[in-house]
């Protein structure tokens, strides 16, 4: 369904709104409501998100002016373009400086307005572009890579696309690194939708009292530090696709909310009281297993049964260890910086063994380390630092270390810190947030195991 851009049209005479609904519906497949006052415009504003506002600036009581000012408070992303007599010249150029995106004066020739009103809602979308950069959640972890030829993954893949097509909402389900952002990526790319954005919210990065205000918006002055007055993601993602990641995460309060505006897809702003409406595809993804959180009390039946219409399910990489292979390829690719490096046949062994608690995301920093911490061309299973139980195995068996070839604790713990050291470039506080230690502590086991540090870029 390709969105229909919404288009309010205001101006005290009704033969203008008319005209201006007819001749702009014919030309183009718009939306378009019309108000007869500055009063009806801002009750139409509050509860309908526009794309463009035709606005008439002389009117009596409130101005085209003063509508123009509330629609940059509360709907900034909405372009204005004003509608003026020649006469107005000087006051057309005024409104431009408080943020009009362009005027047309009397009498219109509709195909330029249909013209305007096009560069307008190329604008609008420009805004909402920068918006949805701004949302750092939004980077797409090496674009549409999904790499993968095992039966297993292939299915999910294809069932992927399968519902993507539709407007259903969908629940990615799957342990951590196996893949759902990518996935959810996928669904909005492979959707109607693709042209609108994606907006992508970490539910459990965001504070829950912030939670609220990031979806919905805020009005100005609603809480401390709400300074100006604030759109929410669900309007940015108006048309789109909204994708809540890590949404087992959500607490109790905001769980109700979400449901309302789900069942409705009608929300207020925090501090607001008109209620607005979008329309939004919504994705969602967790590692949590959700039946067994509403068992528990903690996540809404009702709200699970909204977000899963369709469900995917992400395998382990250990059910699809014949894909490693791939994997490797593609990030020795991608992360080498000139020509790729390769990877022995041990290490390779090394990594089919292991079982990959981390999924994808951890072979992906095992391959990253082993670029790093290779010295020549190729990467040797010493070159991978996986978690020590595999560490002990390999090393055990290549270096014939302590007794039966197995490696105490202690020397693990040294053979990993110089790891992590060298991996960090001998950048001791970094090393020491990876390890999960405070540098001290690091300084003291670096002291008691007589590591020999390399020298470091950080200045001590
Ligand atoms: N099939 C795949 N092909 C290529 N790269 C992949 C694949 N699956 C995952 N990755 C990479 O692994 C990393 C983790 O993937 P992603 O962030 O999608 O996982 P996730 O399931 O959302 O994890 P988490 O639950 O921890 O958020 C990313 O860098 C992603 O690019
Ligand atoms: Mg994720």
């Amino acid at each position: 369904m390709a969105k229909k851009y919404r288009i309010l049209v205001v101006d005290d005479e009704e033969s203008i709104t008319f005209l201006l609904k007819t001749e702009l519906e014919e030309l183009s497949d718009y939306d378009i409501d019309t108000a007869l006052n500055g009063t009806e415009a801002i009750n139409l504003i509050q509860s309908k998100i526009y794309d463009v506002v035709l606005l008439d600036i002389k009117m009596p009581r409130v101005s085209g002016i003063d509508v123009l000012k509330y629609l940059n408070e509360h709907s900034p992303s909405t372009q204005v373009i004003m509608l003026t007599n020649v006469v107005d010249m000087k006051t057309a150029i005024e409104t431009i400086k408080l943020g009009a995106y362009d005027f047309v004066s009397k009498p219109y020739d509709p195909e330029q307005l249909q013209a305007t009103v096009s560069r307008a809602i190329e604008k609008r979308k420009l805004v909402i572009e920068k918006e949805v950069m701004k949302n750092e959640l939004n980077r797409i972890g090496g674009t549409a890579g999904l790499i993968g030829e095992s039966a297993i993954f292939k299915h999910v893949v294809s069932n992927t696309k399968k519902v993507a097509a539709s407007e259903a909402f969908i629940l990615i389900q799957g342990a951590s690194g196996t893949g759902k952002e990518l996935i959810a990526h996928l669904i909005h790319n492979e959707s109607p939708r693709k042209d609108q954005p994606l907006v992508a919210v970490n539910c459990a990065s965001i504070p829950d009292q912030l939670l609220e205000s990031e979806l919905f918006g805020h009005e100005k002055g609603s809480f401390t530090n709400a300074y100006v007055t604030k759109q929410g993601l669900v309007e940015v993602a108006n048309g789109g696709t909204l994708f809540l990641d890590e949404v087992g995460d959500i607490s109790q309060p905001t769980q109700a909310k979400l449901l309302r505006f789900l069942e409705t897809g009608e929300f207020r702003r925090v501090g607001g009281t008109a209620s607005m409406k979008v329309d939004v595809r919504v994705v969602s993804a967790t590692n949590k297993n959700l039946p067994q959180e509403v068992h528990a009390g903690r996540f809404r039946e009702d709200l699970l049964y909204r977000l899963n219409v369709v469900s995917i399910q992400l395998p382990f990489l250990r059910e699809r260890k014949e894909d490693i292979p791939l994997l490797v390829d593609y990030f020795l690719q991608r992360q080498s910086k000139s020509k790729a490096k390769k990877i022995s046949p041990e290490a390779m062994a090394m990594l089919m063994k292991h079982d990959w608690p981390g999924n994808v995301r951890e072979l992906e920093h095992v391959i990253e380390g082993g670029i790093i911490l290779s010295q020549g061309e190729v990467v040797e299973p010493q070159d991978l630092w996986m978690n020590p139980a595999l560490l002990s195995q390999s090393k055990g068996s290549s270096d014939n270390n302590g007794q039966n070839g197995l490696l105490s604790l202690e020397e693990l713990e040294k053979i990993h810190i110089e790891k992590v050291l060298k991996y960090n470039q001998w950048n001791r506080v970094k090393t020491a947030h990876m390890l999960g230690i405070t540098p001290k502590t690091l300084y003291l086991k670096i002291k008691r195991y007589h590591i020999k540090v390399g020298s470091s870029v950080e200045s001590e």
